[in-house]
């Protein structure tokens, strides 16, 4: 054991073995030296300090004067929980890092910190920290915390997201934690922590994220963050690891009118907690529109805004990275920042559509938000097949027509969600507007806007295959007109791998391109992926700060969401062969149509991530990165620097969040 400042770190007089919530109050800790120092939620959690100048006027930070305090009560090894010296390490870090072969440290490995020094870290912030039970647990007999109840509501409430957004640890695409502990298999095999990480911070205050990062630096310990869990590509989950789980901070607080180099008018304050709806429900309240996602239980302050986020506005007010006035965040160091366009520029920049989990955990933000708008709109159900009158290739002519006018529709301010997807039943295609949205356009305007296209659909026969024929709506303001249009998504499903790319709108100013694209992705959709597509512009709106977001967004018209899902029972050769498919084949026909993809909803196999997922902003990304985080505490797949990372034993065609974190070796 070559580590000798962890072998002096203190312990606990208490028993292990109790559960954490059972050892906050009254404890008492015992320091090498023999001193008994007890220590409780009144004592040592309250491990800050008022800051005035900060966006969050009320928070508590950990600072130099806290941390020299806590080694004046004796509390050692408090070097734990140090900020790093002006290199960006400390000693213990230095120490551990060398000892540590290059990987992150995990469980079962020496320098892994004992029970003892997780209690204490318990302690610290104030018994937030939870050990991981997997939410499938209570369904195995075996588990030790077998409730059949539990696991009934479990099971039942599968696909509802707030079951897993509730949860410390569970995310919605289970792939990517091995499909380890399903309530649904609690019979018929064993319950491990797979990918989940080991402990999470529940955390309701800032001082206990900047403990949870000194902490995590200072011994080499896997870092993730999770909020809601949402993440497409298993970037809120890691094996081994030590979760920041953001979820409870939910602040929320409306400004009636703010004043930026950039910006005067209302705007929101919101814990990185809050999700679409809450958001939504407050601006409903104070008659504004607030940008967020079409789901419901998305996390704002979370991956949504730091990967860009489009929203059913986006054609109107950009991305949810446009919004942004100011943003708090603990960096890599520890240190608590209120980033804007005067304080940490660069920061603020990155900050904006740079990925998640990569320069820091974000604690709240304040954004702006738009004025109250009228919503009109148009839903249908087209289907081909040998249940329709509509032949296939009459469907494709029909999805040819709508496509040719998506530069015109994105200009006008509207956003057209739609499914595109193989019927195999049928031997035919489903084609469901779901809506064409038109945010302050009048009925009639929107109407006059569609008719070519419904009257070329008349011409040539597509509307044989309408269910019904189109309905049209109106309200008077967002809110409502979201709630009837964005129904709860399900979620959790597994077997199922997506890709997504972004097509600029110059792809149609040459016939030939564009014929090319709208072929290239017909023969994808008809080779069995689903495809979930977008009709809108994301440009900045005028007099929006430079920002870090996906540089190809700016000129997309159409997004479009690939993917498939598969028979659980599939054997290997057949996962492969269609997880290869999705990577190389299907997104081979289509990156030289759409260099670029959407981080928040990408393939986590995209070759050239860097670019596809960052643009021509991926190398300033990069340096700030290295700059902001030196020694590479946050990682995520695909976040940027994260190519210098592997996640090891995974294959090669799939990045799975269950091995060990190690630094590539230097070529
Ligand atoms: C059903 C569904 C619907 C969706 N709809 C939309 C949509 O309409 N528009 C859209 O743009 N996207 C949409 N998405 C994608 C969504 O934007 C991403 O999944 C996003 O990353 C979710 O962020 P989160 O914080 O809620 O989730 P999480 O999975 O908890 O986090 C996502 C990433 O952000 C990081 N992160 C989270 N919080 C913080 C923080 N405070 N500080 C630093 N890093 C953090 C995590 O580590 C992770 O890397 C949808 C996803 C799903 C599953
Ligand atoms: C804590 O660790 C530091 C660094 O190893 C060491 O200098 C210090 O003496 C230790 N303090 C106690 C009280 O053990
Ligand atoms: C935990 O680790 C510390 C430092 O290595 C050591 O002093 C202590 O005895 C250990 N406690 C337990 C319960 O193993
Ligand atoms: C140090 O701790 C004492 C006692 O807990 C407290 O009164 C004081 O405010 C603390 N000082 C700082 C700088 O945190
Ligand atoms: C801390 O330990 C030192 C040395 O053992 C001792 O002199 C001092 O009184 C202790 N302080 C507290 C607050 O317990
Ligand atoms: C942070 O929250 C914990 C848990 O509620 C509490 O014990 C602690 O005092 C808080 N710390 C600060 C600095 O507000
Ligand atoms: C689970 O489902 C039940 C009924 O089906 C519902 O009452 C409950 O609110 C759900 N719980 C969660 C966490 O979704
Ligand atoms: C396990 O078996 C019991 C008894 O047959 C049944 O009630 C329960 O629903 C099963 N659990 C799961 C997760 O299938
Ligand atoms: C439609 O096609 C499916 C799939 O090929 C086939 O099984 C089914 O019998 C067909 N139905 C009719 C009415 O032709
Ligand atoms: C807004 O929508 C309502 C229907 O909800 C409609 O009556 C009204 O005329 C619309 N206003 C404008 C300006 O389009
Ligand atoms: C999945 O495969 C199994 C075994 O081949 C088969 O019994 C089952 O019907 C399949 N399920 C679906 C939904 O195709």
């Amino acid at each position: 054991m070559a580590v000798p400042s962890l072998r002096r770190a203190l312990f606990l007089a208490a028993a292990a073995a109790l559960p954490f919530s059972q050892l906050v109050a009254g404890q008492t800790i015992q320091t090498e030296e023999g001193v008994v120092l007890e220590a409780n939620e009144k004592t040592v959690a309250p491990a800050g300090k008022a800051v005035a100048d900060s966006n969050a006027p009320e928070a508590f930070v950990l600072t130099d004067d806290v941390i020299a305090n806590l080694s004046d009560h004796n509390l050692s090894n408090i070097t734990l929980f140090a900020f790093p010296e002006d290199d960006g390490t400390t000693e213990v870090q230095k120490r551990t890092f060398l000892a540590s072969s290059g990987c992150k440290t995990a469980p079962g490995d020496p320098l892994w910190p004992n029970r003892s020094i997780w209690l204490v870290f318990d302690l610290l912030t104030g018994g937030a920290l939870i050990e991981t039970v997997p939410i499938g647990a209570v369904c195995y007999p075996n588990s030790g915390v077998y409730n059949a109840a539990k696991c009934q509501t479990i099971m039942a409430n599968w696909t509802s997201s707030d079951l897993h957004t509730a949860d410390p640890t569970s995310i919605m695409f289970p792939m990517f934690q091995g499909e380890t502990c399903m309530p649904q298999n609690g019979n018929s095999s064993t319950c491990t922590l797979g990918g989940f990480p080991v402990y999470a911070v529940k955390a309701t205050n800032v001082t206990q994220i900047q403990l949870a990062i000194n902490f995590a630096r200072n011994l080499n310990l896997r870092l993730v963050v999770k909020n809601t869990g949402h993440d497409f590509l298993g970037k809120s989950t890691g094996y081994g690891a030590l979760s920041i789980w953001t979820h409870n901070l939910k602040k929320l607080e409306y400004i009636k009118s703010i004043k930026t180099p950039s910006y005067s008018g209302p705007a929101f304050t919101i814990g990185a907690g809050i999700e679409v709806k809450e958001l939504y429900e407050a601006a409903n309240k104070h008659d504004v529109t607030a940008i967020g996602g079409d789901c419901r239980t998305v996390g704002v302050a979370g991956g949504f805004t730091a990967g860009g986020g489009h929203s059913p506005m986006t054609s109107i007010a950009g991305l949810g990275s446009d919004q942004v006035l100011s943003i708090d965040v603990v960096l890599p160091n520890g240190r608590f920042v209120t980033a804007d366009e005067t304080h940490h520029p660069d920061l603020f920049w990155a900050l904006r559509g740079g990925g998640g989990a990569t320069f820091g955990v974000v604690t709240g933000m304040t954004v702006k938000v738009w004025p109250k708008t009228n919503v009109s709109g148009m839903t249908f159900t087209v289907v081909s097949g040998n249940t329709s009158a509509l032949t296939n290739d009459v469907f494709w002519e029909g999805m040819y027509a709508y496509w040719r006018r998506f530069p015109e529709y994105a200009k006008a301010g509207t956003h057209g969600y739609s499914l595109v997807f193989p019927s195999p039943l049928t031997d035919g295609f489903a084609f469901l507007m779901n809506p064409f949205w038109a945010p302050g356009m009048k009925l009639a305007d929107l109407k006059t806007l569609v008719q070519p296209l419904l009257d070329e659909w008349t011409k040539i026969g597509f509307n044989a295959g309408f269910v019904g024929s189109p309905k049209f709506f109106e309200y008077d303001n967002y809110y409502d007109a979201w709630t009837a249009s964005y129904p709860p998504e399900a979620v959790s499903t597994t077997s199922v791998r997506t890709a997504s790319r972004l097509f600029p709108a110059k792809n149609w100013e040459d016939e030939e391109t564009l014929t090319g694209m709208m072929k290239a992705v017909r023969s994808v959709v008809e080779d069995g992926s689903a495809l979930v597509q977008y009709n809108m512009q994301a440009k900045a709106p005028a007099g929006t700060p430079d920002s870090a977001t996906n540089s190809h967004w700016r000129d997309t018209v159409w997004y479009g969401i690939f993917g498939t899902s598969w028979n659980a029972s599939l054997n290997a050769a057949g996962v492969e062969a269609i997880n290869r498919k999705i990577t190389e084949d299907w997104m081979g026909r289509l990156r030289g149509y759409g260099p670029g993809g959407y981080l928040n909803e990408g393939d986590v196999m995209e070759p050239e991530f860097g670019e596809a997922y960052f643009g021509s902003n991926y190398e300033r990304l990069r340096q700030i990165k290295k700059a902001v985080d030196p020694t590479g505490l946050f990682w995520a797949p695909t976040a940027v620097g994260s190519e210098e990372w592997e996640v090891q034993g995974q294959k090669k065609w799939l990045t799975l969040q269950t091995g060990k974190l190690c630094k590539k070796a230097a070529l």
